[in-house]
């Protein structure tokens, strides 16, 4: 009698003293529906996998399908500028989830049977589940030249250059922005990134003119065509220098891409009939496009971005907003960031954009986390990884 009352007390020490997702993972996962192969083939499926380090990634596979592994792609592995982010981040408390091989684009190497097996089991941004084989095949074959497999022009890097750092000005569309005066300053780097509306026609003395890099899911291009055309965002930048950079989350993106590069109109889906010059401009070639690697955003999800509602049945909704994975892109792939019109906890004091005609406080998303993604900000500033606009006074 005494022994079983002693030892029904240790089993209930022993399940209060268990982490909290040892006691969730069952209860979850029995509401998930389980794949055919099983968990595990998901892990040794993939070729060239990185393995998750034991002792320290942040708790990130609650859910079997969060996928903690990941291809390996070298492309920025070798920088020689002496103060570049990748050789200061081993001495920061970023060194733990930080993969030095993690892909951040993907082109026609990747439209393999093997990868497309590895990666449609994953949702939205973070694989290839509502994209057909023939539709990923077709599109990604196009992205064939040098310029699609790497993010700068290739002459920097040439051989006999002197090593230069790559400095890159990431641009978000932040209120904080209105009135700055960094227009120079962001024109200055060697690229100026920018997302969804972003409008400078009018804003030039506060965010500059150029733009190297336009981020964007088709989804949040139109999305920004159709909330912002009142306040001057007709199309995507079409400056000479711009290369458009596909946050894929939808077969969209590759119907899109195809469309683009095969200069026709979309053929099918939800976008069918849409004529590509109208957001890209008359010059369509292959060199100008660029595709985000969907093991680039589920790892920031799972490692930099993770959030609480990943251990919820409604884990699927979520994704780092698209000027989150833009500005985390920056970092993996530049020597050196500055970043202006990022959330800053004094967000209050700011229109949400830049651009309003009004001022409007700043939304915030549920299939985002833009509070935590301020947080990051903050916490790659103090690691000395970024150097964020914090308003008039600072920066
Ligand atoms: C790239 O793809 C295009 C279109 O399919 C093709 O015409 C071209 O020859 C390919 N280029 C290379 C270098 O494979
Ligand atoms: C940006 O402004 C500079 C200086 O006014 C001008 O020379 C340049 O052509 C502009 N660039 C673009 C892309 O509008
Ligand atoms: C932008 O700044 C100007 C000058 O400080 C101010 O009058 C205006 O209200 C601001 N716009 C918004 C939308 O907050």
């Amino acid at each position: 009698m005494a022994f079983v009352l002693v030892a029904a007390l240790l089993s209930l020490l022993l399940l209060l003293l268990l982490p909290a997702q040892w006691k969730l993972w069952p209860k979850l996962s029995s509401r998930t529906p389980v794949n055919s192969q099983g968990p595990g083939a998901l892990v040794t499926a993939a070729p060239e996998q990185v393995t998750q380090p034991q002792h320290r990634a942040p708790a990130p596979t609650l859910w079997p399908s969060l996928g903690d592994t990941y291809g390996q792609d070298k492309t920025y592995c070798s920088s020689k500028c002496p103060s570049s982010i990748r050789k200061k981040i081993m001495a920061t408390e970023f060194k733990d989830i930080f993969l030095e091989t993690i892909p951040v684009l993907q082109w026609a190497q990747h439209a393999r049977e093997d990868e497309y097996q590895r990666l449609r089991r994953y949702t939205g941004a973070h694989g290839w589940k509502e994209v057909s084989w023939d539709v990923l095949k077709a599109s990604l074959s196009l992205l064939n030249t040098s310029a699609n497999g790497f993010l700068f022009d290739t002459h920097i890097q040439g051989p006999g250059a002197p090593a230069p750092c790559i400095r890159c000005a990431v641009v978000g569309n932040g209120g904080i922005l209105n009135g700055s005066r960094m227009g120079r300053t962001i024109d200055a780097h060697d690229y100026v990134f920018r997302v969804n509306g972003a409008i400078t026609a009018g804003f030039e003395k506060d965010v500059g003119n150029r733009t190297s890099f336009y981020v964007f899911s088709t989804n949040t291009m139109m999305n920004s065509m159709n909330s912002y055309a009142a306040e001057g965002f007709q199309h995507p930048p079409q400056t000479p220098e711009t290369r458009y950079v596909f946050l894929p989350d939808h077969d969209r993106d590759y119907l899109l891409l195809w469309a683009a590069v095969t200069h026709q109109r979309v053929d099918r889906g939800r976008d069918k009939g849409a004529w590509p010059q109208k957001y890209f401009g008359q010059d369509l070639l292959a060199e100008k496009f660029k595709m985000l690697h969907p093991d680039f955003v589920r790892y920031l999800r799972n490692r930099f971005l993770w959030a609480n509602i990943l251990a919820t049945p409604w884990w699927a909704l979520y994704r780092p907003s698209t000027g989150a994975v833009m500005l985390l892109a920056a970092i993996h792939t530049c020597d050196e960031v500055s970043a202006f019109g990022f959330l800053t906890p004094d967000y209050q004091a700011y229109s949400d954009h830049y651009f309003d005609r009004t001022r409007k406080r700043v939304q915030f998303f549920t299939n985002h986390d833009l509070k935590k993604e301020m947080k990051l900000w903050q916490r790659l500033q103090r690691s000395g990884l970024l150097s964020l606009y914090t308003g008039k006074e600072g920066t």
